[in-house]
């Protein structure tokens, strides 16, 4: 067998395509196994392409060609070229013409999960980013913007719902036969990827929403029978997201209807095509004896931000797959600004720093490393990445602290005004807050470029006869695949400095030297290295630098406990007094990893204090209270990592903290217990977190009373949050007990795919040494799939992805399990598969033993024979 040669596409390269296609009507024939798809498409050559004949050279896919005419007639045989993977016309007329190809497919058979796919019984498609072609041949660019009017025809019993893009048309039964059809028109240009369908026997729930301006859009969301009683949470999400875009963008709705459908096979999280999104189910369905508030609050974010992309995304779309930061940064900070507003903003801050730090940031330390906006690609699907999407929103964010928000909405709204209806660049955005505010961002420009995370060395002085306080910051930046050399980046440091008394300083009236680089609160660095000089004061203040984390860097602190201590006890930045308590909690278990563990009691009343003040959101102090992860400690220590012994330093810690604070564990806990029914909200949720958090602390000192509390709340729990909280540290804490409360959790949920979800990635990341084995068991599991990804994510990604110890098993056991099976995935689903070989991506950071197992594991996928490009790709660049 023979692997395809990867062809290299690059951002320098583009050029406009030489044919536009202004009408595609399409009219598709659903079979399970024979769909005809009739595509008639109206082009002509663009303008300034020169006045030679071109050839017209389509799309394609693993298609099945049927025929062709042209204007009406059929082609001749000579006229054009045709494969699986492409058509050529080869001498297409001047002016307008019309296309028509017949193409067929059979979507029973497509396990890819992209194109058109069935999903238990139901038709769907996912056409971004290059599904399209898998549906007929097509300038599959997103640049190509046409309307689409789309017929729809099915077995009226097997798809009773026909669903398309854009407002419904007509509809009617087809005289003598059991079909019927539907006709969708989508008024509004748009690329190929953001076409769907959807059709099925399916049930669903319908609500409105009138926008600001009084027109009224007819909701629905679709789901398979006996589930609709699980989307209210997703609709209310929607609404409150349609009015929450209107408030703060001033952007409205623009279509007669706006549907969502659910699947249970989906690849990603869930897809904005116009008109009718279509998620993973896991981000629609939810009822409190299913769904966690963590799931909860996944969906608001994901439906949100699905809406949220009609405008950036769909209205203004991407040039060509180089942008896609264009669309996907802008739509995470659009979402993240939605959550802030409807929950904690500084709680939101701290879960989303959280995942940066953990997703992004070793993505950008090792050598899947490629900037925000990369520069060249073989597989696009491969950049869909916690870099495109989270330091993408980050730069969004940081626009935002530089521009105020004043300047940054003006930005935006000259961004919707001048590009509506337009395919475009990055250059073209930032142009737009040049413009609006006169700000010149040719060097913050460079974030889009330049791949790593920055790294700011500061250090402080204090000069007691003048009163001056000096702070000196260098920036610099890890050299990257590509790049070896980094250029200054223009750096927002949002700065405080607090008395003794923990209060702030008025830092404009204390400016002695270097404020030129000062507005307001924010220090704005451009060189390389830069000072800044306060005072005279009486006594030296305490730095509270990157509040917000207002820029995605690495920050190195030349600084103590007592300040450290007095930020965590007083911040005013909510964020800043978290990231005092983790660096207090880092520094100690970098210690404990290295042998000695010795804790500073004053931490450890530090927290006492915080957990125990009322005044303060619990979910704040549910925070606090949540030590950094394993993966926190092996970040911080960059190289030779050895994750048992971080295991074990995180172990003594929360032992020792669980000995410190016991004697106030039990009544906290207590104090915290809900009243009354369920209620998602984040309050609540909240309470809940905090509560948990205090148990699992509690569960760490081994006494039987916290065993038997675990287990109580286990049994009376009247909400998946809590049941799940006490099973989860249950098995983690390796509980004697543990495999009967898995399986009588299995019996209860058996029949709730979301739910073994969670019972699948729990057992899966269990820190013990016989979970591998448990794994491999449970990939023969009757509740296991290979072929659904989100069984897929929640055994095999949660092992690799979640479980530092056993992954990283220093036998190589759990390198070679992972390999294992991203070879045979890579058969049926290259995308899930290559998705899941990332999480070798920092295996140089590991133990040389280690890095032995890891590299033989990667040399063993390479040396497979036809390996998709997509997993290809992933293996080459972690080897290189
Ligand atoms: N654009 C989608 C989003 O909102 C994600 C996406 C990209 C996707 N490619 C996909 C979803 C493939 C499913 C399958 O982020
Ligand atoms: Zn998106």
């Amino acid at each position: 067998m023979r692997t395809e040669t990867p062809v290299v596409i690059r951002l320098d390269d583009y050029t406009p395509s030489t044919y536009s296609i202004e009408t595609v009507s399409l009219d598709i024939k659903l079979h399970p196994t024979e769909t005809l798809i009739t595509s008639t498409i109206t082009l002509r050559k663009r303008e300034g392409t020169g006045t030679e004949t071109a050839a017209l050279v389509l799309d394609g896919d693993d298609l099945d060609f049927v025929s062709a005419d042209l204007d009406g007639a059929a082609l001749a045989d000579d006229a054009y070229t045709v494969s699986r993977d492409q058509f050529v016309l080869l001498a297409p007329p001047e002016g307008l013409f019309t296309l028509t190809l017949t193409t067929k497919v059979d979507p029973t058979a497509n396990t890819r999960l992209m194109g058109l796919y069935r999903s238990s019984g139901t038709y769907c498609t996912q056409c971004e980013a290059e599904g399209f072609r898998r549906i007929t041949y097509f300038l599959d660019r997103p640049d190509v913007l046409a309307v689409y009017t789309t017929r729809l025809e099915a077995n009226k019993a097997e798809a009773p719902i026909l669903l398309g893009n854009g407002n419904l048309q007509d509809s009617g039964t087809i005289e003598g036969t059991d079909r019927h059809f539907t006709v969708w028109h989508d008024p509004h240009p748009k690329p190929s990827y953001l076409f769907a369908l959807v059709g099925g026997d399916l049930a669903s729930i319908h609500d409105s929403f009138t926008t600001s301006s009084g027109k009224p859009v007819e909701l629905g969301i679709y789901v398979e029978h006996g589930k609709e009683h699980l989307c209210a949470y997703a609709m209310d999400a929607l609404k409150r997201s349609m009015k929450w875009d209107e408030d703060a963008f001033g952007l409205e709705y623009d279509l007669d209807v706006f549907n969502i459908v659910a699947v249970s096979d989906f690849n990603m999280g869930a897809m904005e095509n116009k008109g009718l999104n279509i998620f993973n189910d896991k981000y629609v369905l939810a009822n409190p004896e299913t769904a966690t508030d963590q799931d909860y609050a996944n969906i608001e974010a994901v439906i949100a931000h699905e809406y949220f992309h009609n405008w950036t995304g769909n209205r203004i779309t991407c040039r060509d797959w180089f942008q896609l930061c264009l669309k996907e940064g802008l739509t995470v900070f659009r979402d993240q600004e939605f959550s802030s507003d409807m929950r904690s903003r500084a709680v939101k801050r701290i879960s989303d720093v959280r995942l940066l730090k953990s997703h992004q940031f070793p993505e950008d330390g090792g050598p899947l490393a490629h900037p925000v906006r990369p520069e060249s690609y073989t597989e696009i699907n491969n950049f869909y990445t916690a870099t495109v999407y989270e330091k993408g929103s980050e730069l969004c964010r940081m626009l935002k602290t530089i521009l105020g928000d004043d300047g940054f909405r003006a930005g935006m709204d000259l961004y919707f005004d001048r590009h509506d209806g337009d395919a475009t660049t990055i250059e073209s955005f930032l142009a737009c807050f040049a413009e609006a505010t006169g700000q010149d961002l040719d060097q913050f420009k460079l974030w889009y470029s330049q791949a790593g995370t920055p790294e700011l060395i500061v250090s402080t002085d204090w000069d007691f006869s003048s009163g001056l306080f000096g702070i000196t910051i260098e920036q610099s930046c890890p050299p990257t695949p590509g790049q070896p050399v980094k250029q200054p980046l223009h750096i927002p440091v949002r700065l405080g400095l607090l008395n003794e008394h923990g209060a702030d300083m008025p830092i404009s009236a204390l400016i002695h030297e270097g404020g030129d680089h000062l507005q307001g609160d924010v220090l704005h660095m451009r060189q390389g290295r830069h000072r800044v000089v306060f005072g005279p004061m009486e006594t030296p203040p305490v730095l509270s630098l990157l509040r917000g984390f207002s820029a995605p860097v690495n920050l190195t602190l030349q600084t103590d406990n007592d300040s450290r201590l007095h930020l965590m006890a007083s911040d005013s930045d909510g964020f800043n007094r978290w990231q005092a308590a983790q660096d207090l909690a880092t520094r100690h278990l970098i210690d404990g990893a290295r042998g000695t563990l010795s804790v500073d009691p004053r931490f450890l009343s530090a927290l006492l204090s915080i957990i125990r003040d009322d005044s303060l959101e619990p979910a704040f102090r549910a925070q606090v209270l949540t030590l950094p992860s394993e993966a926190d400690i092996a970040r911080e220590i960059g190289k030779d990592v050895d994750p048992d012994a971080i295991h074990t330093a995180r172990k003594a810690l929360k032992v020792k903290a669980a000995e410190t604070l016991g004697p106030d564990l039990p009544s906290l806990y207590r104090a915290l217990e809900g009243s009354g029914a369920y209620s998602p909200d984040a309050a609540e949720a909240g309470r809940r977190s905090l509560r948990n958090a205090v148990l699992d602390l509690m569960l760490a000192s081994g006494s039987d009373e916290a065993y038997a509390l675990a287990h109580s709340q286990y049994e009376t729990a009247n909400n998946m949050t809590d049941r799940f909280a006490a099973l989860s540290t249950l098995v983690m804490a390796g509980a004697e007990t543990a495999d009967a409360v898995l399986d009588d959790f299995h019996e209860r949920y058996q029949h709730h795919a979301l739910v073994i979800d969670k019972w699948l990635s729990v057992q899966a990341m269990a820190p013990q040494s016989d979970t591998l084995g448990k794994v491999i068991d449970l990939t023969r599991h009757s509740s296991f799939s290979m072929s659904n990804p989100n069984r897929v994510r929640s055994l095999i990604g949660a092992f690799a992805t979640g479980n530092p110890t056993q992954f990283h098993r220093a036998d190589g056991a759990g390198y070679a399990f992972v390999a294992d099976h991203v070879i045979t995935l890579d058969d049926s689903n290259p995308q899930v598969a290559s998705r899941l070989l990332t999480s070798f991506r920092s295996w140089r950071a590991m133990t040389e033993d280690r890095q032995h197992h890891a590299r033989e594991a990667l040399q063993r996928i390479l040396d497979k024979d036809s390996l998709s490009k997509d997993v290809r790709d992933i293996a080459e660049r972690s080897l290189a």
